[in-house]
């Protein structure tokens, strides 16, 4: 027998509470993510993230996408505005290193009274609901965890919990978006579950008027001046490309005008106010930024092969490439 999934499925909701009956067992439902999220700017990448949440026709299926980019570029904010514009419940689902199969799934809790009762997990409250689920932050989960949800990502779009003993398919306005980190701290996720999770969806620094209107929206009590400043760094760091983002900003200002307003009998001043936040938020590198980024290229450029002339006219498999070489043992072969 099938699980029934929602109210169309005729699951039966029993409280306001958010519990709900599949199969026999009751399963109590997280709440969705309620804080509001504006996106600023940028409107192509919004657009595509919605685009692979539509479905033209009974047969078609929404994708689930991936969204890179630098740490801090906005991924996560997108994700919850592209949920907002679509007026469908978010719900975040927090991928750790500890992230178990059941986490994702329905975890079972003892309730006081000795008995056991079941917790849905955002990504299920998700399903059940016809919310929309981010998995934020995915590639930090093992991929034992990313295993038990291959059947959710193609066009079974069901789970199974081996805890509850149950299968719940999703609603049919079930959507989902992951977003990848680029650091040390995550796992390389199989090629399977990437295949599943297309396309990939790449989010870059904002333009300068975007992230001037980035800052002042998440600070609006800031004042123009440092503002300026704030955007002049920032816009110079990302032609270096140098990974400084918007939180960096916002850290920074955040920082820098709690100073300022600080009491005392040496009131701070804003430009050694932000010069204060800009070491203390983005470290000592952060004052010179031509200098770090002529270090990050020595560094990333050590182990590349020296470019020679030819290299900057030939494509390295053009055949009219006077060093190539590779190709002259096969030919006597
Ligand atoms: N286009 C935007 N509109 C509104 N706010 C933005 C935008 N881009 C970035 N931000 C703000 O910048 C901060 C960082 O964004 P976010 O947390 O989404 O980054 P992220 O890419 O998910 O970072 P991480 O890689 O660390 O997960 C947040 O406060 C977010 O609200
Ligand atoms: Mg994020």
């Amino acid at each position: 027998m099938h699980a029934r999934s929602d109210e169309t499925d005729g699951a039966e909701h029993d409280d306001l509470a958010g519990h709900v009956e599949i199969d026999g067992v009751r399963l109590k439902l997280a709440h969705p993510y309620e804080a509001p999220g504006q996106w600023i700017g940028q409107q192509e990448i919004l657009m595509q993230l919605l685009a692979c949440w539509i479905t033209v026709d009974e047969a078609d299926l929404p994708l689930t996408p991936r969204l890179i980019g630098s740490p801090g570029v906005g991924k996560t904010q997108l994700a919850i505005a592209a949920a907002r514009a679509q007026d469908r419940p978010l719900y975040i689902y927090q991928c750790t290193a500890d992230t178990r199969p059941e986490d994702l799934l329905i975890t079972p809790v003892l309730s006081q009274g000795g008995e056991i009762s079941y917790h849905a997990s955002p990504l299920v409250s998700a399903m059940i609901r016809g919310g929309v689920c981010l998995l934020d932050e995915g590639n930090r989960m093992n991929e034992k965890s990313w295993a038990s949800l291959a059947p959710l990502l193609d066009g079974r779009r069901l789970v199974e919990s081996i805890v509850a003993g149950i299968t719940i398919p999703a609603a049919r306005e079930f959507r989902a978006a992951v977003t990848m980190n680029q650091d040390e701290s995550t796992f390389e996720i199989p090629d399977y579950i990437l295949s599943r999770l297309q396309p990939t969806l790449k989010v870059g620094f904002p333009n300068k008027q975007d992230e001037m209107a980035i800052l002042q929206y998440h600070l609006p009590f800031a004042e123009a001046e440092m503002l300026a400043m704030t955007v002049e760094f920032l816009q110079h760091s990302h032609e270096l490309k140098l990974e400084f983002s918007p939180r960096d900003g916002i850290n920074l200002l955040r920082y820098a005008i709690k100073r300022m307003v600080q009491e005392g009998s040496h009131p701070v001043s804003r430009d050694e106010a932000w010069q204060e936040a800009l070491q203390r938020c983005l470290g000592e590198d952060a004052v010179d930024l031509e200098q770090l980024a002529q270090r990050r290229r020595r560094t990333l450029g050590g182990d590349a092969v020296p470019l020679g002339l030819a290299d900057l006219f030939f494509d390295p498999d053009d055949p009219l490439h006077p060093d190539r070489e590779d190709d002259e043992d096969d030919l006597d072969e």
